[in-house]
């Protein structure tokens, strides 16, 4: 039995024996180690494909929250919570196999149940704006939350990122992760119908870190889904140096309040052209704010398509997105100011790269459909890609 296994065994005793004192129906409590392919390989290695779950902590209102550690042979962690369905951390070696954290978050889940930035957070039932919080479907308006006055934003007052979703690990010989649900009540922050998400990450030896969403609802109902962790590479200070690059000709331009015009502006000669590598602050001043626009991903044949690739030159870390969604908003961390309600995290700390529809499409006819109808359902599927160069 080799280092890890005799970790993970004694961790397995010792989660079973906290488990008999304590009730959890909405999540499994287990260890489950892939099964092996080749044990001679693994006897040398440090790292296993693996899932693991702990206690996190109890909400407020007194329910049990359960960490997920899914972890590969390479040395890449992730760390997932059932509430918001927030990814906590994500643990990438850098190109001497030096390990950090690369995503931002808070330490304590009564830090997450606060209004916030919605660290690692699936945002909806509509991620981004919708102007006015408003939008007429079938013939009858509905007015949301003007949360972001006077837009409405990642799904109002108590969004997806909110709620404590129904989870179990699994383990697969190629893979590992965590299915976790949600069902939104019909009404619930003014949108129609009873809608039930389904939520999976998963973590491979590849280092793919996939993102599979699935919905369903049983009126017609505006939905767009996306994650909202905030990277940063290098583990330390800002991301101005990160070299990005976006498969994106186009971008929306928008209104002093954030919403879309509606144009498809090509970025080409402008401070929104990363169609080759760019220092995210080599022309960031001139974008009034900085970054928080979303791209239009170029349309490609294989799905999910490149979208993006970012590099910290310092630690050799870099990581490719990939996506069915046809857009990503890019939002350089703008309003974090450091202080407790930032998690302490100072301007341009991380960035995000959203996947995810367009902005206010349900008012906006002519970009891409939003709307999702009783006996359709909504796929989408996002993939993280680690490496070092
Ligand atoms: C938006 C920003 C917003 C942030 C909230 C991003 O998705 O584009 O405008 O401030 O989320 O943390």
């Amino acid at each position: 039995m080799n280092r890890w296994k005799r970790c993970t065994c004694l961790l397995g005793l010792l989660i079973v024996l906290a488990g008999c004192s304590q009730e959890q129906p909405q999540t499994t409590e287990s260890i489950e180690p892939a099964p092996e392919k080749d044990t001679e390989m693994n006897t040398e290695s440090e790292f296993q494909l693996a899932v693991q779950s702990e206690p996190y902590g109890t909400t407020a209102d007194g329910q049990e929250i359960t960490q997920f550690l899914l972890s590969n042979e390479k040395g890449v962690s992730v760390n997932i919570i059932n509430y918001g369905a927030i990814v906590t951390a994500v643990y990438v070696p850098d190109r001497e196999g030096k390990t950090e954290n690369v995503t931002l978050g808070f330490n304590t889940l009564a830090e997450y149940e606060k209004k916030g930035p919605y660290f690692g957070a699936i945002c909806g039932r509509y991620a981004n704006r919708i102007a006015e919080g408003k939008f007429t479907l079938d013939g009858k308006e509905y007015q949301l939350a003007q949360n972001n006055p006077p837009s409405h934003l990642h799904g109002g007052e108590q969004g997806f990122d909110k709620k404590v979703w129904a989870a179990e690990s699994f383990s697969d010989p190629d893979e590992v992760g965590v299915r976790l649900s949600y069902v939104s009540p019909d009404g619930e922050e003014g949108y129609p119908g009873k809608l039930t998400l389904k939520v999976v990450y998963s973590l491979n030896n590849e280092n793919e870190f996939k993102i599979d969403y699935t919905a369903t609802s049983d009126q017609a109902t505006p939905i767009n889904v996306t994650n909202h962790c905030y990277w940063n590479l290098a583990g330390k200070e800002n991301i101005l140096d990160h070299e990005l690059i976006l498969n994106c000709n186009r971008y929306l331009p928008v209104s002093e309040v954030a919403i879309p015009t509606g144009e498809l502006a090509i970025v080409k000669d402008t401070p929104m052209d990363f169609t080759t590598a760019h220092k995210i602050g080599e022309r960031i001043e001139q974008v009034e704010g900085g970054y928080d626009h979303c791209w239009v991903i170029n349309p490609l044949e294989k799905q999910p398509a490149f979208c993006a690739r970012v590099k910290d030159p310092q630690s050799g870390r870099v990581m490719e997105i990939f996506t069915t969604e046809p857009g990503v908003q890019f939002y350089t961390g703008n309003f974090l100011d450091g202080t407790e309600a930032s998690g302490g995290y100072q301007k341009h700390g991380g960035f995000c790269l959203e996947t995810q529809h367009f902005p206010d499409s349900p008012n906006q006819p002519e970009f891409p459909n939003t709307i999702l109808k009783p006996g359709k359902v909504y796929e989408q599927t996002t993939v993280h890609k680690f490496s070092v160069e």
